[in-house]
């Protein structure tokens, strides 16, 4: 398919690309330093639409589509992967999944304030003995009244601390496997809800990744998203959405990688002329900018196929699966091409690859695609 942006498509890219080089870039490096969670960037980017962009005007979203939302998150990535990654969770996988299973009293009640920026969403489907296989998670929400009575831990949690609302998934009912796990819409305060452990990460180090505890945490039953039973397909669901987001996050990566490489290697010179001369060198940008490009139009491939409502789950898993390899492979090659001074922490290509590394890993790693991916084309493939 050849891709051809709308106006309007190429005037969002172009408003988010001034904002992150302007707002977001300057302070990237200090965050990845400091552990700061980027608040002040995320109100900026409420003002601008960028947390509700799928959601329809009728909730504060902008109603974009998903071709726009990867633009966007790219140029944010681009500038800050941690920043992305908040942008990612709280788009594909919050707003779109209380949009697509919550009743209209859940939208009315929270998309407004999650496209206003006045809520940041978290998801919580991970446990510490539950990652891959989360039919296996151990989380319990029993029936009590009007409520339903949570325990469990979660691990790994983006945005653990700093949301101010999770979807949790929880098993109503262990006998049915995954038709038994529901999933909860949980605003902080509740009495027995607390954020545990907080992890000391390679890369993506703004952006909090945390336990969250559960004990005796009472949540009123008109907070169950969807019906009973639907927690694991909610999931899934929101799951092919969000590898569509991390895949716009490696293709921002990507190119600031490469766009670092083909800087310095302009710049600098040895053995008396500019190292970019050299072809071994030329020839690694030409693979680093192929292999990029390849990953753009899987993604917008599966973006596209989402925006005209056509399964997509096994774009989304192509997409996520070959970006994010390809990102790891390019922020190698960057530091590589920057030397000795890509190991260090005076070029930002030595943070985006340390960024990079988990793209492979979270929301599914390389492997579950690679299941994922099988499984639908079996599925898909007719016998003659
Ligand atoms: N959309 C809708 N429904 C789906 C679906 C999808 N993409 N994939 C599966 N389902 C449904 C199936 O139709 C089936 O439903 P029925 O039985 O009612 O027909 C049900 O789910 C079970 O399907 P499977 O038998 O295929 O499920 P499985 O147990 O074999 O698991 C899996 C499949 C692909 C391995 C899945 O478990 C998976 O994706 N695992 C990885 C989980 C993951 O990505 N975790 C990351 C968590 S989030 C994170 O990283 C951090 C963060 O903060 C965001």
């Amino acid at each position: 398919m050849l891709f051809r942006l709308t106006d309007e498509q190429l005037m969002i890219q172009s408003m988010v690309r001034e904002f992150s080089r302007k707002v977001v870039a300057p302070t990237a490096a200090e965050r990845d330093r400091t552990k700061e969670f980027p608040a002040d960037n995320l109100k900026q980017m409420a003002k601008l639409g960028l947390l509700g962009m799928m959601v329809p005007p009728e909730y504060g979203g902008e109603g974009a589509d998903t071709i726009s939302y990867v633009l966007a998150l790219s140029e944010i990535a681009y500038s800050c992967a941690s920043t992305a990654v908040v942008m990612s969770v709280h788009n594909s996988i919050v707003c779109e999944s209380i949009l697509r299973f919550g009743t209209e009293e859940q939208k009315k009640k929270y998309l407004t304030k999650l496209t206003a920026g006045k809520m940041i969403g978290a998801f919580g489907l991970t446990e510490p003995e539950a990652g891959s296989d989360p039919v296996s998670q151990t989380t319990t929400a029993i029936r009590d009244g009007d409520f339903y009575i949570i325990n469990g831990t979660k691990r790994f949690t983006t945005t653990g601390k700093n949301s101010h609302l999770v979807i949790v998934t929880a098993k109503t009912d262990d006998a049915q496997r995954h038709r038994g796990i529901s999933a909860f819409i949980l605003e902080k305060g509740l009495p027995g809800f607390k954020v545990g452990h907080m992890e000391d990460k390679m890369g993506l180090r703004a952006s909090d990744t945390t336990d969250l505890i559960f004990d005796n945490c009472r949540v009123p039953a008109e907070n169950l998203l969807g019906q009973e039973g639907d927690g694991f397909k909610l999931a899934m669901t929101a799951l092919d959405s969000g590898r569509i987001g991390i895949a716009a996050q490696s293709i921002g990566v990507a190119q600031a990688a490469l766009d670092a490489a083909i800087r310095y290697a302009k710049e600098r010179s040895q053995f008396g002329q500019k190292i970019v001369k050299f072809q071994g060198l030329r020839w690694m940008i030409a693979d680093m900018a192929t292999e990029l490009e390849a990953a753009r139009q899987l993604t917008m491939s599966a973006a596209a196929m989402k925006d005209q409502k056509t399964r997509f789950t096994r774009q989304a898993s192509m997409a996520k699966l070959f970006a994010s390899e390809m990102v790891n492979r390019v922020t190698g090659k960057a530091i590589q091409i920057h030397g000795g001074y890509g190991f260090t922490k005076d070029y930002d290509v030595e943070r985006y690859y340390r960024d990079a590394r988990v793209f492979t890993i979270y929301e599914g790693t390389s492997e579950i695609q690679r299941v994922v991916i099988s499984n639908q084309l079996l599925k898909d493939t007719r016998s003659p």
